[in-house]
């Protein structure tokens, strides 16, 4: 899978001229491909792209069904949009909006009830990783926002590993520093479930990915495609990247 995740960028003019490119652009690819569109965007741009190999993502959705909750957007009103999937446990949601592991595991657990696929995000902060501690930090977010779905629900779930250093600084982890830490959430899905979910199970790579690094992380045995932020807002970076998986 290549999943695009635009933030919070584009008007709604911009997002569905961008759409519009990648409807008459991306024509057989080989991977699922994805964009996480802001929610304003969801229903004109799943709509234009019904049909086609473009699927579509919100960015976030509500740890609460419905009711009194001024300004959050339920996983019901994300699925009636036509959206598929629902980006979840994006580190800028942990870090700027304190959206713990508890929080996380409900937004799944809805998306999961209202027929949404999440891209579930993890991954560890530089001081995590400077001080060595990037397994435990993976773990424990998995361990405490997925593992507890049952193997038939945990399949509906794509993961993503998104090293904080690494988002949107040019820093991209080495595909070796990758393939290390995709390998290692395999073993825990392997442990957690068995061996044919974890087979099964895809974990992107996250942070940086762009047009030149892609293939080079791709080309790792565990990482499965990419989870793309700056270079999913251009139309040409975002299909070399779809080309290169
Ligand atoms: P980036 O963002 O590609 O701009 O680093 C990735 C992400 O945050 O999903």
């Amino acid at each position: 899978m290549v999943a695009g995740n635009w933030k919070m960028n584009k008007t709604l003019q911009e997002g569905t001229a961008l759409a519009a490119e990648l409807k008459n652009n991306v024509k057989n690819p080989t991977c699922e491909v994805v964009i996480g569109t802001p929610f304003i965007h969801l229903a004109t741009v799943a709509e234009m792209l019904k049909g086609t190999p473009v699927h579509v993502a919100a960015e976030n959705c509500a740890d609460k069904e419905s009711g009194a909750f001024t300004g959050e957007v339920s996983a019901a009103m994300v699925r009636s949009t036509g959206a598929e999937y629902c980006i979840i446990g994006h580190s800028e949601r942990r870090q700027y909006y304190h959206e713990t592991n508890d929080i996380l595991r409900e937004k799944v657990r809805l998306a999961l009830a209202n027929g949404l696929k999440p891209i579930f995000c993890i991954g560890e902060v530089k001081e995590e990783r400077e001080a060595g501690r990037q397994n435990d930090v993976v773990r424990k977010q998995l361990e405490e926002s997925v593992f507890c779905f049952t193997a038939e629900e945990f399949a509906q779930i794509t993961l993503a590993y998104e090293p904080v250093w690494a988002i949107g600084t040019g820093l991209t982890a080495t595909p070796a520093q990758a393939q290390e830490m995709h390998a290692y959430i395999r073993s825990l899905v392997n442990a957690n479930y068995n061996a044919a979910v974890a087979d099964n199970t895809t974990i992107l790579y996250g942070g940086s990915c762009n047009e030149k690094n892609a293939a080079e992380l791709f080309a790792n045995p565990d990482v499965d495609g990419g989870l793309i932020g700056g270079a999913s807002l251009v139309a040409d970076k975002f299909m070399a990247i779809i080309n290169a998986r």
